[in-house]
């Protein structure tokens, strides 16, 4: 029997656990045409939730676009993978492809290079040394839902990665002049890094401000996820108790990636019925499948780092009294501030107003255990 839980690429169908309520946003994001910012720290189920949400989507008049900027530096390589993206889902062989640009794409075509390619039927790159007009390349989301008699939802993944362009403003005010324009194409922008993502969208002097509804991703809640694993243990012949799912459940925080980790180790190591010393020992092994990932995080880490870390998972919430200074060992109030920017951009911990969490469940479940004395 096939192990029933996935992780570590999106999910959807039977493998994907409710956000019915995020599904309705999406869709209803989708049917007003209003743009959509979507935020959530890793591997929470963005990417996951907006494939879903396209598939469940039933206006056969839209088509989806999606992009990933994960590998994107340059305006250029936006723009060769915005082009791609674009020609190559609205038509189906290099043939149609080539026969649209050449009748509608005139000033584009002589920059644009469409060759056979053997994994993904066919490649459009640009030639090189080429200089293609912006205007043109921007414009042609709208140009072909336009020409097609479409309505093209264009969505980009990672999109924080806009701020380490060159001249990163000036590329978005130019992106956002133009696609404020677009009448029949809605963007639906996601990403992982929630201080760069809100910054974008949501600071006042920056262009992408107020460009979508900002919608933060929560996570999958508890109820949903109890369901969800008991059906899927019982699917494959294996029994597994509430109180079983409840503690790993809590242990990952209902982290959606870490959950489908633990549940994958736990029905691997257990028989027909899942006993308390399985769930121990399926906790222990995906700790230490990671155990290298996170010594190196603790690696990069200082000692006043180590220690806030330390106050952080041992539940202390007056961080900066006198006492947690001198109990923890975490220097000043400056060097905590030090602390909490380093930490930040090692994404090992998330601000949310006065709440600071350390992101990585796995991380904080593992440090617990290898830190205690
Ligand atoms: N709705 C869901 N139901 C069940 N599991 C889910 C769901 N959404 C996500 N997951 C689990 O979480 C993992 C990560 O999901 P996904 O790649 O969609 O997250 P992400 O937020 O886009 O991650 P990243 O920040 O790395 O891009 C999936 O491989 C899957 O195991
Ligand atoms: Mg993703």
């Amino acid at each position: 029997m096939e192990n029933p839980f996935v992780f570590g690429k999106t999910v959807g169908r039977a493998d994907f656990c409710n956000r019915s309520r995020d599904i309705e946003f999406m869709h209803h994001q989708f049917n007003t045409n209003a743009n959509t910012i979507l935020i959530s720290p890793r591997r929470w189920g963005k990417s996951s939730l907006v494939e879903e949400a396209a598939r469940k989507y039933a206006d056969k008049k839209v088509s989806f676009v999606f992009i990933d900027l994960f590998k994107c530096r340059t305006p250029e390589e936006f723009y060769e993978a915005y082009v791609q993206a674009l020609l190559k889902t609205t038509n189906s062989k290099l043939d149609e492809a080539f026969q649209f640009a050449n009748k509608w794409l005139k000033g584009l075509l002589p920059h644009l290079s469409f060759q056979p390619d053997p994994n993904t039927e066919f490649a459009i790159k640009f030639q090189a040394h080429t200089s293609v007009n912006v205007d043109d390349v921007i414009n042609l989301s709208q140009t072909i839902a336009k020409r097609k008699g479409i309505r093209i939802i264009l969505c980009i993944d990672e999109f924080q990665n806009v701020n380490h362009f060159p001249h990163p403003i000036d590329f978005q005010r130019k992106l956002r002049s133009y696609w404020q324009r677009h009448d029949r194409v809605h963007y639906c922008l996601y990403g992982s890094k929630r201080h760069l993502m809100s910054q974008l969208f949501e600071s006042s002097d920056l262009p992408f401000y107020k460009f979508g509804a900002v919608h933060y991703l929560k996570k999958i809640e508890i109820e949903e996820w109890v369901p969800f694993i008991v059906g899927k243990f019982k699917k494959t012949g294996k029994e597994i108790s509430k109180e079983h799912v409840l503690k790993v459940c809590k242990a990952m925080e209902s982290h959606s990636y870490y959950t489908q980790h633990a549940f994958q180790i736990l029905w691997y190591l257990s028989s027909t019925k899942v006993l308390d010393e399985d769930v121990d020992k399926a906790l222990e092994r995906l700790g230490e499948q990671n155990e290298l990932q996170f010594q190196k995080i603790i690696e990069s880490l200082t000692t006043y780092q180590l220690n806030f870390v330390k106050a952080l998972t041992q539940g202390v919430e007056a961080l900066h009294s006198k006492q947690t200074i001198k109990e923890f060992a975490l220097g000043t109030t400056a060097t905590i501030q030090r602390s909490i920017q380093a930490l930040l951009q090692k994404d090992v911990i998330d601000v949310m107003g006065k709440e600071i969490t350390i992101i990585d469940p796995a991380f904080k479940w593992w440090f617990i255990r290898s830190f205690s004395s």
